[in-house]
């Protein structure tokens, strides 16, 4: 693995957005002060969670947001990343919370980013079914309306391609639909909801709207025709599927034609102009032509059946999910989308970068995102066009079906007194900050 160097990192542009990003369902809790998600009822199936955890109490941080939001000063970020709960906002003072959060932010200087989705659907709403799209609208319209004389930056959704794939493909998380292609309507719905969130959040004033997509680079695992062919359906599946409905207005390689509804209208809807476009990096994947068994990535089973399989990137350190650290593929990413994309690519911002390792003097945690800066320097250099960069994540949290068994914080959150520690990373990150200005 790339080791920190010791140099110091190059310089990174003046306004540049330094963040942390957290969600609301990973570290809030206080489940008892909003109604159900589907991932409420997701982790009260046994065997959905590994550690048999659940968010009912997570970080506590609907209670303890003062502690944190000050832990965020004490780092330098000018920037935070937090999503607001759907189920929490529909429920009789939930909307307060965030005031509050909001305003102990920019109390402390920093500036609220919120996240209009990031996937605890309200229990008894559907992705499948197209009125969900038209309901998060309206969920967005209540919040911009409370929040917008505060917060200036939005992003509509978190990951849609995580939440198909995840949750509606392969069943690993809520709500736990094993549809594989037939999820596709699910990712049509959330795209149509991005769209229809852009045109609420600028109906209620808004300028400056962006979207959190998860992307890395598809690595075929030889040059054989079939590996290569796989390798570009699975990028076509993951990467341009939810890039090109957003940035050109039309889905790629005929996938269109599977999408329910009137898809020309909807596209017109989805391709709403953006003014900046967030990715989130973890890695590359290697993949291959099918093996006929299944294949697995990062404890994700992949079943035999897809067009593709999911191959080890050898001779890479992993982080302790088993992801590969493969920081230049930060770099081959947003070179790449500036080559596929030219002019129709917004700024970027990279909205989630991180990795998960036990430990208060997480050296490899610190390594990790030094190289990544580098890698993020390295695509500025090239000439692509990047405001900011946040760090996933500020507290060790609730990662979803592996419930408290990832740490990806700066901050060590001991799960039983809930007291937080900030670690090595912590305090490395905020040299950076400072060396920054
Ligand atoms: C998600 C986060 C998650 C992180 C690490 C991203 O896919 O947006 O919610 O915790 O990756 O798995």
């Amino acid at each position: 693995m790339a080791t920190d160097t010791g140099d110091p990192l190059p310089r990174f542009p003046a306004g540049f957005l330094w963040g942390v990003s957290t969600s609301a369902h990973q570290i809030e809790g206080a489940a008892e002060l909003r109604g159900p998600s589907v991932w409420d009822v997701f982790t009260a199936e046994p065997g959905r969670v590994k550690d048999g955890s659940t968010a009912a109490v997570a970080c506590d941080h609907y209670h303890r947001y003062p502690e944190d939001v000050a832990l965020l000063a004490g780092l330098g970020v000018n920037a935070y990343r937090f999503s607001v709960s759907w189920p929490r906002v529909a429920s009789p003072g939930g909307l307060d919370f965030y005031d509050r959060l909001v305003d102990e932010l920019c109390a402390a200087g920093v500036r609220p980013v919120p996240t209009l989705f990031h996937w605890e659907l309200p229990a008894g709403l559907d992705w499948l079914e197209r009125d969900t799209a038209a309901r998060f609208a309206d969920h967005v319209t209540v919040v911009a309306d409370r929040l917008g004389d505060r917060v200036t930056k939005w992003i509509t959704l978190n990951e849609p391609a995580e939440h198909t794939l995840l949750g509606h493909a392969l069943g690993a998380h809520a709500p736990g639909r094993r549809l594989l292609f037939d999820a596709l309507p699910v990712a049509h719905h959330q795209l149509l909801a991005h769209g229809l969130a852009v045109r609420a959040l600028r109906a209620a004033g808004a300028r400056d709207i962006g979207i959190a997509n998860s992307h890395g680079p598809t690595w075929p695992a030889s040059a054989d025709p079939d590996d290569v062919a796989a390798a570009g359906f699975y990028d076509t599946l993951l990467n341009r599927l939810f890039a090109e409905p957003v940035l050109l207005g039309a889905y790629p390689d005929g996938l269109g034609e599977l999408m329910p509804g009137d898809v020309a209208a909807d596209l017109r809807v989805i391709a709403e102009p953006l003014d900046w476009y967030g990715v989130n990096y973890y890695a590359p994947t290697r993949v291959g032509a099918p093996l006929g068994t299944r294949s697995e990535f990062g404890g994700l089973a992949i079943p035999a059946e897809l067009p593709f399989s999911i191959r080890e990137i050898e001779g890479r350190a992993l982080t302790d999910f088993g992801w590969p650290v493969v920081p230049e593929g930060l770099t081959e990413l947003l070179c790449g989308f500036r080559d596929r994309y030219g002019d129709r690519l917004p700024p970027i911002v990279i909205t989630e970068n991180g990795c998960s390792y036990e430990g208060l003097d997480d050296q490899e945690r610190i390594a990790y995102l030094d190289a990544h800066l580098r890698a993020l320097h390295a695509a500025l250099e090239a000439g692509v066009d990047v405001r900011g960069y946040f760090v996933w994540s500020l507290l060790d949290n609730f990662e979803w079906a592996e419930g408290y068994a990832r740490r990806f914080g700066l901050v060590h959150v001991d799960h039983d007194t809930l007291e937080r520690t900030p670690k090595a990373s912590y305090r490395w990150f905020r040299d950076v900050l400072r060396a920054q200005g």
